[in-house]
C-alpha cells in the first residue's frame, strides 16, 4: 500500500487555514532597546507602517521586517521601554485623526493637540501615505498666491499649486518670508499650515506667538516636532502636514504648507537609516532620500475638481552652497527657488531675495496681470545692474548709458526693501512698480524711495479711491487707468515732502 505524505502535508495547512487567525492578538517581545529604536520578536504578521503599542505606554512604527524580528521606531523618548516588554499590534497603518476644528491648533506629529486647548474630536482617521494625484486630474498653476512681498510677487511670483522652495544660509530670513506669506493670507480664504521640523522650541513659541498676535491662528495648523521630539516624529511630522493638508484640499480648499525645514528632515531620516544599519550613500544620507522628498512634494499641486496644495519647504545650507546634496534634490523636484543671500542681508537688504539665482519655473502664468504689466523689464534692468556694479567696484569711468543703469539698479533695490510682517496688496505692488516704470522714483534721493512709494499708494487709495477700486476689481490695468495714473503720480510729485527731511 502507498503512503500519500503529500496529502497529509495539505490537510495539515487546511487545518492551520481556518485557525481564528484574525481574532487571536499577536503579541511580541523586545528583544533588544536602543535610543528611539527596539527590535521585536514574535510580531510575525505585523505590516510594514503598522501602529504597535507598548506595555509600558510607548508607541512606535514598524520600519523593517526581518526574518524573526522587526524594528520599531518609538515615538516617546520620555517613556522607557525595557527588554522582554509586551509589544501589541493593532492591526492597522499609523493614522491621524482630522477634522475642521484643527484650524488654529498646535498638534505634534501624532495628531494630538499640545496647545493645553480642549481634546481633539476627529471625523475621520487617515493614513499619512496617501496616492499621489495623476496627472489627468491636475489642473495647470495658473492662479497667483500672493505673498504680498513685493521683491517675489513681482519676480518670482508663486502660483497656487507650485512647489517653492526657501534656501539660504542660517538666519537669512528664510522662515521670515514663509511666516510673512502666512500673514498675507488672512481673509484670502486660503488655509495655512506651518510643519516645524526640528526647530528649538523657543523659535516655534515666537512663531505661534506671531501667528496669534497678527490674527492669522483661525486659518492656520501647526505641526511641531521639535528638536528635543523622538527623531521619528521628525520623520513623519511633514506627511501628517501633507496629509491634513489633502484633507482640506479634497474639500475644494487652497492650502498653503510650510516645511520648516527640510535639511532637519533629511537629518532625521539619515539617523534612521543608519540605525537600521542600511548603506550609506553621498554625505551618509540613505540612496532612497531623493525618492522620500520627491513622494512628498508631489503630493502638492492643483487640482481640476478644485482645491489645490502650494509647499514651500525651507531648506538650510552652509555657506551659501546651494550644490550639496540634499539641496540639489530639492531644488530638482520643486518647480523654482529663492535664494537668500547672505552677503545681501548682511548690507542690509531685507528680504535678502537673490534675484538672479532665484526662479519661479511657473512664472508669470501665475502673475495678476496688473503686476505682470509693469514687470516686464525689470529682471532684466536689475542683471544689467549686477553687472554694471561689479564692473564699476574696479573704479571704472563708465560712459552715461552705464551710469544712468547704475542710479535705476538703486533704485530698484531700494523699492524691493521691505520690513518684516508688512506685506503689501496686489494693488499696493502694482502702484510700486508702476512709479518705477514710469520713472517717477528715478529724480527721488534712494533713501526716500520707499517713503515715496508708500506715501504715493496712501495718497491713490485716499484722493483716487475709484482708480484704486478699479485696479483691485479688475486685478489689471486698462489704458485709461495708466493714463489717470501717470496724471496722478505727476500732481503726487509737486506735492511730495520727505517727513526725513
Ligand atoms: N525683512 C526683514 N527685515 C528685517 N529683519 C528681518 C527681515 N527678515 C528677517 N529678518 C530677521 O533676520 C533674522 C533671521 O530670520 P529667520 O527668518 O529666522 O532666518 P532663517 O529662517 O533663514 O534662519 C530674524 O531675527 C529676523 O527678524
Ligand atoms: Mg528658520
Amino acid at each position: 500500500m502507498e503512503m500519500h505524505t503529500t496529502d497529509l502535508a495539505s490537510l495539515f495547512e487546511k487545518a492551520l487555514k481556518n485557525l481564528p487567525e484574525d481574532n487571536l492578538e499577536e503579541i511580541g517581545i523586545v528583544i533588544k532597546v536602543s535610543d528611539n529604536i527596539c527590535k521585536i520578536h514574535g510580531l510575525t504578521n505585523v505590516l510594514l507602517n503598522e501602529l504597535v503599542l507598548f506595555e509600558g505606554g510607548n508607541k512606535g512604527i514598524v520600519f523593517q521586517l526581518d526574518e524573526d524580528v522587526v524594528s520599531v521606531f518609538l515615538f516617546f523618548n520620555i517613556i522607557p521601554v525595557r527588554e522582554l516588554e509586551a509589544v501589541k499590534r493593532t492591526g492597522s497603518l499609523f493614522k491621524i485623526g482630522l477634522t475642521k476644528n484643527l484650524l488654529g491648533r498646535v498638534i505634534n506629529a501624532m495628531g494630538d493637540a499640545i496647545d493645553g486647548l480642549e481634546p481633539l474630536e476627529y471625523e475621520e482617521l487617515r493614513s499619512i501615505e496617501a496616492t499621489i494625484p495623476g496627472i489627468i486630474e491636475r489642473s495647470p498653476v495658473n492662479e497667483s498666491l500672493e505673498t504680498g512681498i513685493l521683491a517675489i510677487d513681482a519676480l518670482i511670483p508663486i502660483g497656487k499649486g507650485q512647489r517653492e522652495l526657501l534656501i539660504g544660509n542660517r538666519g537669512t530670513g528664510k522662515t521670515s518670508i514663509a511666516i510673512d506669506t502666512i500673514l498675507h493670507q488672512k481673509d484670502k480664504n486660503v488655509i495655512c499650515i506651518y510643519v516645524a521640523v526640528g526647530l528649538r522650541q523657543a523659535n516655534v513659541a515666537h512663531t505661534i506667538n506671531l501667528l496669534e498676535t497678527k490674527g492669522a491662528l483661525p486659518y492656520t495648523i501647526i505641526i511641531n516636532a521639535q528638536a528635543g521630539d523622538a527623531v521619528l516624529n521628525q520623520y513623519i511630522a511633514p506627511y501628517v502636514g501633507c496629509t491634513v493638508a489633502e484633507y482640506f484640499r479634497d474639500q475644494g480648499k487652497d492650502v498653503l504648507i510650510v516645511y520648516d525645514d527640510l535639511s532637519n528632515h533629511a537629518v532625521a531620516f539619515r539617523e534612521m537609516s543608519l540605525l537600521l544599519r542600511r548603506a550609506p550613500g553621498r554625505e551618509a544620507y540613505p540612496g532612497d532620500v531623493f525618492y522620500f522628498h520627491s513622494r512628498l512634494l508631489e503630493r502638492a499641486g492643483k487640482l481640476k475638481k478644485g482645491g489645490s496644495i502650494t509647499a514651500l519647504p525651507i531648506v538650510q545650507i552652509q555657506g551659501d552652497d546651494i550644490t550639496s546634496y540634499i539641496p540639489t534634490n530639492l531644488i530638482s523636484i520643486t518647480d523654482g527657488q529663492i535664494f537668500l543671500n547672505t552677503q545681501l542681508f548682511n548690507q542690509g537688504v531685507f528680504p535678502a531675495v537673490d534675484t538672479e539665482l532665484s526662479v519661479s519655473r511657473v512664472g508669470r502664468a501665475a502673475q495678476t496681470n496688473a503686476i505682470k504689466k509693469m514687470t516686464k523689464a525689470l529682471k532684466l534692468e536689475l542683471a544689467q545692474y549686477h553687472d554694471l556694479a561689479a564692473f564699476a567696484q574696479f573704479g571704472t569711468e563708465l560712459d552715461e548709458i552705464s551710469r544712468r543703469q547704475l542710479a535705476r539698479g538703486k533704485i530698484i533695490i531700494e523699492l524691493l526693501k521691505q520690513p518684516e510682517h508688512s506685506t503689501y496688496s496686489f494693488v499696493e505692488n502694482t502702484l510700486q512698480l508702476f512709479l518705477l516704470k514710469e520713472n517717477f522714483l528715478d529724480s527721488v534721493l534712494p533713501k526716500h524711495v520707499s517713503e515715496f512709494a508708500l506715501q504715493f499708494i496712501s495718497y491713490v487709495q485716499s484722493v483716487y479711491k475709484t482708480v484704486y477700486d478699479n485696479i483691485y476689481q479688475t486685478a489689471d490695468i486698462s489704458p485709461e487707468i495708466y493714463k489717470r495714473l501717470t496724471e496722478i503720480a505727476q500732481e503726487f510729485t509737486k506735492l511730495f515732502v520727505s517727513n526725513s527731511n
